[in-house]
């Protein structure tokens, strides 16, 4: 009995040594995309409550969907001589410069739910998100299943140029590929928003009408504001037109239960605390896992209402 409250003693002091480096508190810039989804509120309350768990002196920059802001982010985070610099990169390229900036200063960079294409691998210390050719996949898999290989398609994309984007789009293409009869008939960016799943949606059925069997959409954000243009055309989401996208939010799990969205793969967007363990090891130099994958499940009719209390976000 009275071992509780000392282990409970011992886990709030290990929390407050690991918030220091020396006698100084752990300083950490994070700079994230924007807030264009509900799973990024999910990701950003996860960073920023953790790390107030933590003690640590988190500096927050909200890149607003640009990347020159998030560029910006880095180099002030430089210039206050953070101890490591945790960045989440909207679009996959153009990061070397800052990169390389951030590694002179001698500040390690942690990526998070987004990896970048480099030819230099050393300028990040790690990636710790989800593998989105992976989630791609399940969605084709489950899709080809669901309507036994056949039917016309419309994708609602991502960010473009953003690693979600390009590997969901790839992957579920690479899947389709095996059957002949699922056709990709129309494919455009709704930038993982809600309003411009919902638009994007509203100019598919306007150009292709009862055609349209199947939507793919690279997150539910976009997924849900599709469901509201189906609805508005006098159409049932979830039965007239099948839907399918990614990340599991309640929302859209929720949705799943109602039968207005048909699938949702998991996305898990709650990887703060992933993330403040490895600043430890990080700032004292030991080596670390360069990339660590969380691991993701799929939402269907089959399971949904089982999960649907226990959803996180
Ligand atoms: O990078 C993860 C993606 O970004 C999520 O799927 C999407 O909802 C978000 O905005």
């Amino acid at each position: 009995m009275k071992s509780i409250p000392c282990l409970r003693l011992l886990f709030f002091l290990s929390l407050a040594v690991s918030a220091f480096a020396g006698d100084r508190q752990v300083k950490i810039g994070f700079a994230q995309t924007g807030a264009e989804s509900a799973w990024r509120t999910a990701n950003t309350n996860s960073m920023k409550g953790e790390a107030a768990k933590r003690g640590f002196d988190l500096k927050f920059a909200d890149g607003q969907g640009k990347q020159e802001n998030q560029i910006r982010a880095i180099r002030s985070f430089v210039a206050q001589r953070v101890d490591v610099i945790v960045l989440a990169p909207i679009v996959e390229t153009g990061w070397d410069p800052v990169l390389r900036e951030a590694r002179r200063a001698g500040i390690p960079v942690i990526l998070t739910d987004r990896t970048i294409q480099t030819a230099d691998e050393s300028l990040y210390a790690c990636f710790i998100g989800s593998d989105f050719y992976e989630e791609g996949r399940m969605a084709a898999d489950w899709l080809a299943r669901k309507v036994n290989g056949q039917g016309a398609i419309v994708e609602l994309q991502g960010t473009p140029g953003s690693a979600p984007a390009n590997e969901r789009r790839r992957a579920f293409a690479d899947a389709i590929a095996k059957h002949p009869g699922l056709k990709i008939i129309d494919s455009q960016s709704g930038d993982f928003r809600r309003a411009g799943g919902k638009e994007v949606m509203e100019a598919f059925l306007k150009k292709h009408g009862r055609a349209i069997r199947i939507v793919y959409a690279h997150n539910d954000d976009m997924a849900l504001g599709a469901a509201q243009a189906i609805e508005e055309a006098g159409l049932k989401p979830g039965t007239d037109i099948i839907l399918v996208s990614i990340d599991a939010i309640r929302e859209a799990v929720q949705a799943v239960v109602d039968g207005r969205l048909n699938c949702t793969v998991e996305c898990n967007p709650l990887f703060g605390p992933k993330v403040y363990d490895i600043i430890g090891p990080l700032i004292r130099k030991e080596p670390v896992p360069k990339k660590s994958y969380n691991k993701d499940e799929l939402f269907d009719a089959t399971n949904a209402a089982a999960v649907i209390a226990q959803r996180e976000y």
